[in-house]
């Protein structure tokens, strides 16, 4: 399964949409290096890569969940945990196992996390959107106030 950033993905903030096309270039990486176990360290490398891109736009993500007031945060913190999960234990197996188990946990990995990143996209994050057209909504109707030079504040009195 091929995997590529669209514009579609976008959820109308910068730095996620950012982080996702930064993680689908890796997963795009990932599935190149897996097919085939040439080079341990290339595969080793881009999976550390993925895992820590992932813990750091988790975090990014979250925070900006409870800035916009986005529903359900802890069911969505759930599935970041789990995909962590997963990678700590690809990591952890492909640290200690054979050939034979490395090739197993290959043959899927690049496609499954494709799969993943475009499910985590279209029908996780792309609900956090309204919210933060909302939010963006605020902002630019706040700073044109400000650049408008008027005085906004309410009147008191006759
Ligand atoms: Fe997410
Ligand atoms: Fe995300």
């Amino acid at each position: 399964m091929s995997i590529a950033w669209d514009d579609s993905f976008a959820i109308g903030d910068e730095e996620i949409d950012a982080d996702h096309r930064a993680m689908m270039a890796l997963i795009g990486r990932l599935q190149t290096v897996t097919s085939g176990l040439s080079d341990g360290e290339a595969i080793v490398s881009a999976i550390s890569q993925l895992r820590d891109l992932c813990f750091g736009h988790f975090v990014r993500e979250e925070a900006l969940q409870g800035r916009i007031g986005f529903p359900d945060i802890e069911a969505h913190r759930l599935g970041h945990q789990m995909l962590l999960k997963r990678l700590d234990a690809v990591l952890k197996h492909f640290a200690d196992g054979s050939d034979q188990i490395r090739f197993g946990i290959l043959r899927t990995l690049g496609d499954s996390l494709a799969t993943w990143m475009i499910f985590h996209i279209t029908r996780g994050d792309s609900e956090m959107r309204p919210y933060v057209e909302a939010i963006n909504h605020k902002r630019r109707r706040y700073s044109s106030r400000r650049r408008d030079g008027a005085d906004h504040r309410p009147r008191l009195g006759p």
